[in-house]
């Protein structure tokens, strides 16, 4: 990998070596089995195909100064697919078992985990999807359960950088109470129309409502949403949302640095309030956002109103980054070395 550039890497696929895959047959999970094939050769019966019986996970892999490789709470993300399982039906893989599977995925990989000083990282997506012939509506007989990376590049290249997200009340993500609370393959294409309106006029992401009242805010795009006033750190309560293991740790990394974690149903109209807001997630661990425009109202809310990313959103970013690279100490077991 000697002539790689990491640092201009984007967010997108690239063919690694190797990636691992485990079945459920039989009421039971077999054997990890590592695979240098980018194919899955399965029935067109199947039911991932007709009833979108899938689940997806993402987490990253990042080298440190030290040369070592840290993984990010894979456990919280093994029991997210536990509870997508048990959402759509589908088997539940134990915890263990996801967690051998990324350390095998990553370890087989190990050349493709991007150099300390590129800012870049290994990205992990574990996925599970319905085998087996099926016509009627019902779960799948048979379970895929598999593993695989790519590198991605810095999600802000010359740091820090601020986006606006849009407001459209005709398009929802998930039911009030549907698939919104799991990492379902179905949640990610109801979203995709509004998503292309969105980015077609500028924005990074479409901040959702609530799908029943549209009164509250709900989520943004693929990420969490979170706001700050004062001394609080603000975010959604919802069962339209997908718990997010960056907004988790976000609000106790907050909490340890004095602030207030308020995690509740957030009426819209509190937006204006705002000292600071943004997106959180795996990709880009905190994205600032500058302005929220509401698109059936006709209405701007500018939040950076000096142009720059607020100084909380800045702290809680280098801190949680500075974890994950092994800079900062790990107080609260985040971070598995692959050894
Ligand atoms: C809908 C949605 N919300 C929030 C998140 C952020 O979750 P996490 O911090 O676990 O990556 C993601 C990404 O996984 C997502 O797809």
């Amino acid at each position: 990998m000697e002539n790689m550039n990491w640092s201009d890497l984007a967010f997108g696929y690239m063919k690694t070596d190797y990636n691992v895959r485990c079945y459920y047959r039989d009421g039971k999970w077999g054997e990890l089995e590592v695979s240098s094939s980018e194919i899955i050769n399965i029935h067109m019966a199947a039911t991932c195909l007709h009833y979108g019986q899938e689940s997806f996970e993402g987490l990253k892999a990042f080298k440190g100064k030290d040369g070592k490789i840290r993984v990010f709470r894979m456990d919280e993300n093994g029991k997210r697919m536990q509870a997508s399982s048990r959402g759509i039906k589908m088997a539940e893989l134990p915890v263990e078992m996801f967690e051998e599977a990324v350390r095998k995925v990553v370890k087989l990989n190990e050349r493709f985990v991007p150099p300390y000083e590129s800012g870049a990282a290994l990205y992990i997506r574990p996925l599970m999807i319905g085998l087996g012939a099926q016509v009627g509506v019902k779960p799948a007989p048979e379970y895929m359960f598999m593993v695989f990376v790519t590198p991605v590049g810095p999600y802000f290249k010359g740091g820090f950088q601020l986006s606006k997200v849009c407001i459209m009340r005709e398009f929802d993500r998930a039911a009030p109470y549907g698939t919104g609370t799991i990492k379902v393959g179905g949640n990610y294409a109801a979203s995709l129309v509004a998503g292309e309106i969105a980015h077609s006029k500028g924005y990074a992401a479409v901040l959702y409502l609530d799908p029943k009242e549209k009164k509250y805010l709900d989520e943004c795009g693929p990420a969490n949403f979170f706001g700050i006033r004062g001394n609080s750190y603000i975010t959604p309560q919802s069962h339209s949302i997908l718990p997010s293991i960056t907004n988790k740790s976000l609000q106790q990394l907050a909490e340890d640095m004095g602030l207030t974690v308020e995690r509740r149903p957030v009426p819209f109209e509190e937006i204006a309030t705002f000292d600071e807001a943004a997106e959180c997630g795996t990709a880009a661990v905190i994205a600032p956002i500058s302005q929220i425009d509401d698109l059936d109202e006709n209405k701007s809310y500018v939040i950076a109103k000096d142009g720059k990313p607020g100084p909380v959103c800045e702290k809680l970013y280098h801190k949680l980054r500075g974890i994950q690279y092994g800079d900062e100490p790990d107080t609260y077991g985040w971070v598995t070395i692959i050894e």
